[in-house]
């Protein structure tokens, strides 16, 4: 079965029955990719002149909005202004179809980043760990967040040209793979991590076995080949959402992309014995996150 959901309104702020809402938070908590082919983002005349790669300082894979400003950008004084009131009305826009569709997710959406993508989605010659066209769930070393979930929504506002992604097997199939090769963190580790800054806080249990499931299933290249999966396109002016903590996706091709990340408690999800916490403490028979 795909794990794609195809849904064809065309509003960021649908008006959806109860029903409709349900298969929606249903599919995107099973692992699933919503893909909206009519709800896109229009540039305006003077903001096309953003798509170029030029206007990212070359440092990072994205322009980054954090409240007002934007990290990550070249240009002038009004340039930056202007992206970054592009990259804020596509944010509000995510924001809505988020409410929308999801509302027990409307309390954690205020905090939500956006960030702008113009750099190809591959290409850059980067080490396997960082490559994200290798299929991957995202878990990042220096940003531990115990069993966060990490909902992403994404849009490609390139005129011509899709974005297209590998989609993999589903979260609990991949850690039945990848588990039993993943060793116990070294007594003591995490608290130095965090005591000397390198992350923001320790990771817990299950910080650990994120980041070594992504970095196992990107290390192992027989995986990357066989392990069942589908290519999905995403054509221009289309948005997807999912839960990228938990569907396994690598880059294939596409440039130009908006996106927007909203970090949820696991007590937010309509049904959280379906998150990937609920599911690595199942497989473990752990704790795997202490509580607060
Ligand atoms: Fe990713």
């Amino acid at each position: 079965m795909s794990a794609v959901v195809t849904l064809n309104f065309a509003e960021w702020r649908p008006t959806l029955t109860d029903e409709a809402r349900d298969i929606a938070a249903r599919a995107l908590e099973e692992g699933g990719v919503i893909r909206l082919p009519h709800v896109g983002f229009a540039l305006t005349e003077s903001e096309r002149r953003f798509l170029s790669p030029a206007w990212s300082d070359g440092r990072a894979k994205s322009i980054n909005l954090d409240g007002t400003r934007l990290r990550g950008v070249a240009g002038t004084a009004a340039d930056r202004a202007e992206l970054a009131a592009m990259t804020a009305r596509f944010a509000a826009g995510a924001s809505e179809l988020v409410v929308a569709l999801f509302p027990r997710y409307a309390p954690y959406v205020r905090r939500a980043r956006a960030s702008y993508r113009p750099q190809p989605a591959v290409g850059r010659d980067v080490s396997w760990r960082k490559d994200d066209s290798r299929l991957h769930v995202d878990a990042f070393p220096s940003r531990p967040n115990r069993g966060e979930r990490i909902l992403r929504v994404f849009t490609n506002v390139n005129p011509s040209a899709d974005r297209v992604w590998r989609v993999g097997e589903p979260f609990e199939k991949m850690a039945q793979t990848f588990l039993p090769r993943i060793a116990n963190p070294v007594p003591g580790v995490s608290a130095v991590l965090a005591a000397i800054g390198v992350t923001k806080g320790r990771r817990s249990a299950y910080d650990h076995l994120m980041l070594n499931l992504h970095d196992r299933a990107k290390a192992d290249l027989d995986y990357q080949r066989e392990c069942a999966q589908e290519t999905v396109r995403f054509a221009p002016g289309t948005t997807w959402v999912c839960f990228s903590d938990q569907v396994m996706h690598a880059a294939v091709s596409g440039q130009y992309m908006l996106e927007q990340t909203t970090h949820l408690p696991v007590s937010a999800l309509y049904d959280p014995a379906r998150s990937p916490l609920a599911i690595l403490e199942r497989l473990t028979g752990r704790t795997l996150v202490p509580a607060p």
